[in-house]
C-alpha cells in the first residue's frame, strides 16, 4: 500500500476559515458512511450545462470522497451511483452515466487497489450493460483481497428490490424445508441484504438538500444519522466531508435507550 497522508494536517491542508479541522476526533470517525450523491443535474444545469456535464462533475467528488475517508479511517463507505428508478430517465442520460461509469472505473482501478481500498458492488449487476459489468466485476475481484476500506458501490440498486430479495431467498429454504417460519430472525434477513457481512451505516450523507432516502438502503439505515447540506453533489469536497463528521461526533446515539 502507498504511504498515505495521515495527519488531519495533512489530510485537510487547507481548510475554510470557519472549519477547525482539528476538532475531528480520530478515534470516533464512523465506522461506515453512506453516501446518497444528489444534485449533479442541477449543478449542470445552474452553469447552463448539460446534465451530464454535471455527472462527470460529480466524479471529481467522489475520488476526493474515497480517498479522504480511507485516510482518516472510515472502514464502509457506500456511495449511491445509480438507483433501480434512475432508469426512468431519458436514454442519452443513462447510456452517459454507464459510459462514465465503465469510463471511470477502469482509470481509477489502479488508484484504489494502490490505497488498498476493496472495492464491493451492491445491486442488481447483471441487469447493467455489459461492458459495465464487466469492468465493475473485475474491480471487484482485483481488490477483494485488500485490507483497507471497503468501496461499496450501490449501482442499479433498490432497497425495495433488495428486501424483497431477500424475503424469497428465506421463503425459498421454507418451502424446501430447510428453514421453519417461526425461526427467522432479523439478523437473518440481514444475511440476505446485499449488505451482508457489513456493518449498518453510523452515518448517512444526502447532498443537494433533499429529505428523502430515494429507496437507499431502508433496513440498514433504521438507526444511522442523517446528514443533509444544501451543497450540490460536485461541490462536495473534503471539506463538506469534514463538517458531516463534526456534525456527526456532536450527536447523541441512543438506540431506544434512555441515556
Ligand atoms: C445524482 O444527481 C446522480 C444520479 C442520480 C445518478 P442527479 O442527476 O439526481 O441531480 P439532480 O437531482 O437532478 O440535480
Ligand atoms: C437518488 O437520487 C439516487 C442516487 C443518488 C443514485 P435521485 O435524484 O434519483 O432521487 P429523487 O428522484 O430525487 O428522489
Ligand atoms: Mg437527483
Amino acid at each position: 500500500m502507498s504511504q498515505r497522508p495521515s495527519t488531519l494536517a495533512e489530510i485537510f491542508p487547507e481548510p475554510p476559515e470557519d472549519l477547525d479541522v482539528q476538532a475531528l476526533d480520530l478515534d470516533r470517525v464512523p465506522q461506515h458512511v453512506a453516501i446518497i450523491m444528489d444534485g449533479n443535474g442541477r449543478w449542470a444545469q445552474a452553469r447552463g450545462l448539460d446534465r451530464g456535464e454535471g455527472h462527470k462533475a460529480g466524479i471529481r467528488a467522489v475520488r476526493e470522497a474515497i480517498t479522504t475517508c480511507n485516510d482518516i479511517g472510515v472502514r464502509y463507505l457506500t456511495i449511491y451511483s445509480f438507483s433501480t428508478e434512475n432508469w426512468k430517465r431519458p436514454k442519452t442520460e443513462v447510456t452517459g452515466l454507464m459510459e462514465l461509469f465503465a469510463k471511470t472505473m477502469s482509470k481509477e482501478v489502479d488508484g484504489l487497489d494502490e490505497e488498498g481500498v476493496r472495492v464491493e458492488l451492491l445491486g442488481r449487476v447483471e441487469d447493467l450493460p455489459l461492458t459495465t459489468r464487466t469492468i465493475f466485476k473485475k474491480a471487484a475481484k482485483r481488490t477483494r483481497k485488500n485490507t483497507g476500506m471497503t468501496l461499496a458501490i450501490a449501482v442499479n440498486y433498490g432497497s425495495r428490490l433488495e428486501i424483497v430479495d431477500a424475503a424469497t431467498s428465506l421463503a425459498r429454504d421454507v418451502a424446501a424445508d430447510r428453514l421453519s417460519p417461526d425461526s427467522i430472525t432479523e439478523d437473518m434477513l440481514s444475511q440476505r441484504l446485499y449488505t451482508a457481512d457489513m456493518p449498518d451505516p453510523d452515518l448517512c450523507i444526502r447532498s443537494s438538500g433533499e429529505m428523502r432516502l430515494s429507496n437507499f438502503l431502508l433496513w440498514q439505515l433504521a438507526y444511522s444519522e442523517f446528514y443533509v447540506t444544501d451543497v450540490l453533489w460536485p461541490d462536495f469536497d473534503r471539506y463538506e466531508l469534514l463538517r458531516a463528521l463534526l456534525a456527526f461526533q456532536k450527536r447523541k446515539r441512543r438506540f431506544g435507550k434512555v441515556s
